[in-house]
């Protein structure tokens, strides 16, 4: 019953700040770049992660909050409830396409995911799920994922690591990007989680994410059958930033074994 309750409460909250972030539209941004020119944010990505937090704080005292803009909590362990927030993933495309981007929100319990939330502002498409109760896109139930192959799956990957770099092992996935049917790149790991959940695409990586990246999306593609660890095969930690892998479970092993390997 309390479930039902914190999962009716942060619905409304995600719908109130999608509503804020349509109206931003009609006024102009205040753009500011971070870690690196490419990094961006934008007086909207603060402003939400803002009201969220303002909400939580005021009505679920002894919550935790973990955000990108850092307006929430330093945390060092993942006991009692932490709310991992990124108030808007895929920032670029939201600058520059006003499209491709979503609020992403993880509600954990001891370091579980409970409650799991990406959504897509511009097609109002809310993907949720409850730990054990399967996953929505709104009102909908997804279905469980069918089991798949390589030659017939399609990948979401970030061009940037076919290339040498020194994370990763380019011949793996260079023969990947031959092996698989097509390979996708959507700006937004959030989304592309989502879309693994919904059977858009077949598995979706990364060398580097942080928690609120993927903390709703887990919960959600999770519940679906998917399975998602660190590109290791060992457990997500969230507490630090990783790297990731999410795929149908009849991809997952092929994926670590035959085509990742780590420097
Ligand atoms: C980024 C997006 C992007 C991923 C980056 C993330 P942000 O999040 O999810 O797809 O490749 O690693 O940092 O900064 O737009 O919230
Ligand atoms: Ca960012
Ligand atoms: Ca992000
Ligand atoms: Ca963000």
């Amino acid at each position: 019953m309390e479930l039902q309750k914190l999962d009716r409460y942060a619905k409304g909250l995600i719908k109130e700040a999608g509503r804020k972030i349509r109206q931003s539209f009609s006024s102009e941004l205040a753009i500011e770049s971070k870690a690196d020119a490419n990094d961006l944010v934008t007086n909207i990505d603060k402003e939400i992660e803002q009201f969220f937090i303002r909400h939580i704080r005021n009505d679920y005292q002894g919550h935790l909050i973990l955000g990108e803009e850092g307006f929430g909590d330093r945390l060092t362990k993942l006991d009692g409830y932490v709310w991992m927030l990124d108030p808007i993933d895929g920032t670029m495309n939201f600058i520059h396409q006003q499209r491709n981007f979503a609020i992403s929100l993880g509600i954990y319990k001891d370091g579980i995911g409970i409650l799991g939330y990406i959504y897509d502002v511009i097609h109002d498409e809310l993907y949720s799920a409850q730990k054990g109760h399967g996953a929505y896109l709104n009102d909908e139930p997804i279905p469980v994922l069918e089991s798949t192959t390589i030659s017939q799956a399609i990948i979401g990957l970030n061009a940037s690591w076919v290339v040498p770099n020194r994370h990763i092992e380019n011949e793996g996935l260079i023969r990947l990007v031959k092996d698989v049917r097509g390979i996708r790149s959507y700006g937004s790991a959030a989304l592309e989680l989502a879309y693994v959940a919904t059977g858009r695409i077949d598995a979706y990586m990364s060398m580097r994410l942080s928690p609120w990246d993927i903390a709703g999306g887990v919960v959600i593609a999770q519940e679906v059958g998917a399975v998602a660890t660190n590109l290791n095969g060992q457990p997500l930690k969230f507490l630090e930033q990783d790297t990731f892998l999410v795929a149908r479970k009849s991809l997952h092993d092929s994926l670590l074994n035959d085509y990742i390997t780590l420097k």
